[in-house]
Order: structure tokens, then C-alpha cells, then sequence
């Protein structure tokens, strides 16, 4: 389990289970999270600050009136520092004000005021569990998104039996391992084109064009996130490497070609992002080129390569590829998904300045076979980023 760097607000509330979560807290902390407790005050009847306070390595947050306690981590900020906050145990009472949208103590707030994922660890007597308004509740929240984890069957403390047990602690840190190290993409090599492509006329000219590569860099971060094993073929760029990928960066089509038909002889799946340049001059000049006289220059250009036809045509791996359209998007997407033979194409609109190329967000229709059958989904608009995860996601789902 590797949670190094993972900040993680670990929220208790009251149930005899609370003795626990000490034990949850110092398996996380074990794992190389950084760990922050919320307690609360019936929380504190089970166990004490100082216990919560010794493993996590943190003073423990329980006032939302502090003045002193809001001024070295207020609860907006505390609501902004976590990756993830879990609450265990989530007793009904909890439950119910969670989904209230109460703000009445100061663990009940870091719910409404985080845009972070929260997870519920149930724990309650069998009964309460059955309760129609608990489960009205624990509907409500898993709907908004809540993960909810448990609970478990058997002994209660009380001497019930039945479901409501909170489930144990190690069963928790293997859920936030999950939840972090989620590795759908684990074992399968992706090829990824990005950027534009730059086609030499003469040493100081070229053919290039707008694109800025983010798209295909933050496909390649999250396939590369998701554990698939990532190589970039990249056309210059401002970017950085994304982390855990490995990037070849080229100029031309040529050059592209060359190096994605090397890097796609073991590849499941091949996604062409690049905006690559449609032709290139028939003879780049090997020395600058004059001026002639006062007359037009006539450069001849030849078709360059198509990189993405060449894969779909001569590699074994699920070919995706992108069109860039100012008009009929879908009609020219669909042609182009034919011509070129490939399973899936990502279509968006570059006539609209607010996504598409340079822009920070996308929105794509994109359409694929399923079963012999031509289906379309839209994805967007959003950040490229989060659109990226949407989008590997989906080719992995249906490749
Ligand atoms: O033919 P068109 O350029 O419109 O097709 C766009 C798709 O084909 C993109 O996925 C692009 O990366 C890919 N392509 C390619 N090699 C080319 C031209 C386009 O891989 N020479």
C-alpha cells in the first residue's frame, strides 16, 4: 500500500467502533499519508484527542468557533487541504446531518464546504442501520457521489447481531489504497501522438500549425495515472513531461511516423491527438531562400504520411484518432473513422474559440463500434484534464 503524499482528513464521530480508527489512523500513516483527525465531541466520549493527536502526528481539529483553532487552519482551509475525507465511524446521527447539508459542528462543515470526495464508514446498531430514514439518507448521499464504505455483519457491541459493524480497519485502508491507486490500465502499453508537427522549407521556415498539445498530454497523464505504461510522441510543445511517462519529442511527419511505428509494435491501444501537418514542401532548401524579384513564390508541397491510417492498417492495437472540424463535425468525423479504419474517433468543434486548440477546456462527441454497432457519446465541455480521464476510461471500457 503506497499513500505517500495522499492528504487524507480523517473524520470520527461517536460509536464504540471509534477505538478503531486509531488503529486506522496508524496504518495510514504507516503507508506514507499525511493524516489530519476531525473529531467529534461525541467522537471524544470513545477516545481522546491525544490518542488521535499522537498517531497522526497532527493536533486534532474539533471547534468550529475556535478563533485560535481558525486562525492556524481554518475549516475552509482544512476543507481545501484534503485529497479525500473519510469519516469513521459515520454513526446515523452523522448521516443524517450529513445529508441534511448541516453545518452544526465542525466535521458536519467540511462536508459542505469541500469539493473533495468523501467516504462513510458506517457504524451503527442493526436496527438504526435499518432504519428507513438512515437508508433514505445513506441513498441520498451515495447519490450525490458519498462512497460508501460497509458496514459489515455480525456481533455488535450491544449484543445484536446483524448488519451495522463498522467494517475493520485494514478493509478501510485497502478502500483508500483503491481509491487512490485505482490501476485499470495496469499491463497495457499506450502510444500517444500530441502537438503539432513542423515541416522544414528551408533552415530558418516551416509549415506548423496552432496546435498546443494539451489534449494528448493530459491523455497521456491520465492513462499513465490510470497504470498504463505510456509512451508520448510528442511534436515541439511547451509542456512538461507528464509525470510517469516516457516522451520522444519529433519535428516532422517523417519523423513521427518513424518513431510511432517502432513504439507501437506491442501496443494495445494507439491514440492519435497530434495535428499533424497535412503536407510538407517537396524540397525543404538546404541554404536560405532569396527573395526573387518582385513576383509571388510558388512552393510546391507534397502529401506527408498518414500516421494513424499506417497503425490502424499495420499494428494489432485499438486505434483512436481526433478530428478537428470547423463545420459537419459529426458527418466528416464518421467519414474520416471509415477512411482511416479505426475503432474510435474523437470529434470536436475548432471553430469555437472557447475549447478545442490553445484552450484549457474540450468538448467531444465521440463515436465508436460496439458490437457491429455505431454509438456516440459526448464528453464536455470541461477542463482537458478531467476530460482526458473520461475519455481513457471509455476507450479501456469499450476496446
Ligand atoms: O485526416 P485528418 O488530419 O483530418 O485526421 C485527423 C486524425 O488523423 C488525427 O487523429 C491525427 O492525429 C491523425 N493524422 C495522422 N497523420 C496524418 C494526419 C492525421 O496521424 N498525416
Amino acid at each position: 500500500m503506497n499513500l505517500s503524499h495522499k492528504k487524507i482528513l480523517l473524520g470520527l464521530t461517536g460509536g464504540i467502533a471509534a477505538y478503531k480508527v486509531a488503529d486506522l489512523c496508524r496504518q495510514l500513516i504507516k503507508a506514507g499519508a499525511e493524516v489530519r483527525v476531525v473529531m467529534t465531541n461525541g467522537a471524544k466520549a470513545f477516545i481522546t484527542p491525544l490518542t488521535m493527536q499522537a498517531l497522526s502526528g497532527n493536533p486534532v481539529h474539533d471547534d468550529l468557533l475556535d478563533p485560535n483553532a481558525e486562525a492556524a487552519m481554518g475549516h475552509i482551509e482544512l476543507a481545501k487541504w484534503a485529497d479525500l475525507i473519510v469519516v469513521a465511524p459515520a454513526s446515523a446521527d452523522f448521516i443524517a446531518r450529513a445529508t441534511a447539508g448541516m453545518a452544526d459542528d465542525l466535521l458536519a462543515t467540511l462536508c459542505v464546504a469541500t469539493s473533495k470526495p468523501i467516504a462513510l464508514v458506517p457504524a451503527m446498531n442493526q436496527q438504526m442501520w435499518a432504519n428507513k430514514a438512515t437508508q433514505a439518507n445513506i441513498q441520498t448521499v451515495a447519490k450525490r457521489g458519498f462512497h460508501i464504505w460497509g458496514p459489515a455483519s455480525g456481533e455488535q457491541a450491544c449484543g445484536d447481531v446483524g448488519l451495522g459493524r463498522m467494517i475493520e480497519p485494514v478493509e478501510i485502508a485497502e478502500k483508500i489504497d483503491e481509491f487512490f491507486n485505482h490501476k485499470p490500465l495496469k499491463n497495457q502499453h499506450w502510444v500517444i501522438t500530441a502537438g503539432p508537427t513542423v515541416e522544414k522549407i528551408d533552415p530558418v521556415r516551416f509549415l506548423t500549425n496552432r496546435s498546443s498539445g494539451k489534449m494528448g498530454y493530459s491523455i497521456a497523464q491520465a492513462a499513465a495515472n490510470l497504470g498504463a505504461k505510456v509512451t508520448l510522441v510528442s511534436g515541439p510543445v511547451n509542456l512538461d513531461t507528464p509525470n510517469g511517462v516516457k516522451r520522444i519529442m519529433v519535428r516532422s511527419a517523417s519523423e513521427m511516423l518513424k518513431v510511432v511505428e517502432s513504439a507501437t509494435e506491442k501496443a494495445d491501444v494507439f491514440v492519435a491527438c497530434a495535428a499533424v501537418s497535412d503536407y510538407r514542401a517537396k524540397e525543404a532548401s538546404e541554404q536560405k531562400m532569396k527573395k526573387q524579384g518582385d513576383d509571388g513564390l510558388v512552393l510546391e508541397l507534397e502529401q506527408n504520411p498518414d500516421i494513424l491510417k499506417w497503425v490502424a492498417s499495420h499494428r494489432n492495437c485499438y486505434a483512436v484518432g481526433f478530428a478537428a472540424e470547423t463545420q459537419n463535425v459529426s458527418d466528416y468525423a464518421q467519414a474520416k473513422m471509415k477512411r482511416k479504419a479505426i475503432q474510435m474517433i474523437c470529434a470536436n468543434d475548432v471553430s469555437r474559440s472557447d475549447i478545442g486548440f490553445a484552450s484549457d477546456q474540450n468538448e467531444l462527441k465521440v463515436f465508436y463500434q460496439n458490437n457491429g454497432e455505431l454509438e456516440m457519446v459526448s464528453l464536455g465541455p470541461e477542463l482537458k484534464s478531467l476530460l482526458a480521464f473520461e475519455l481513457v476510461e471509455l476507450i479501456n471500457k469499450v476496446k
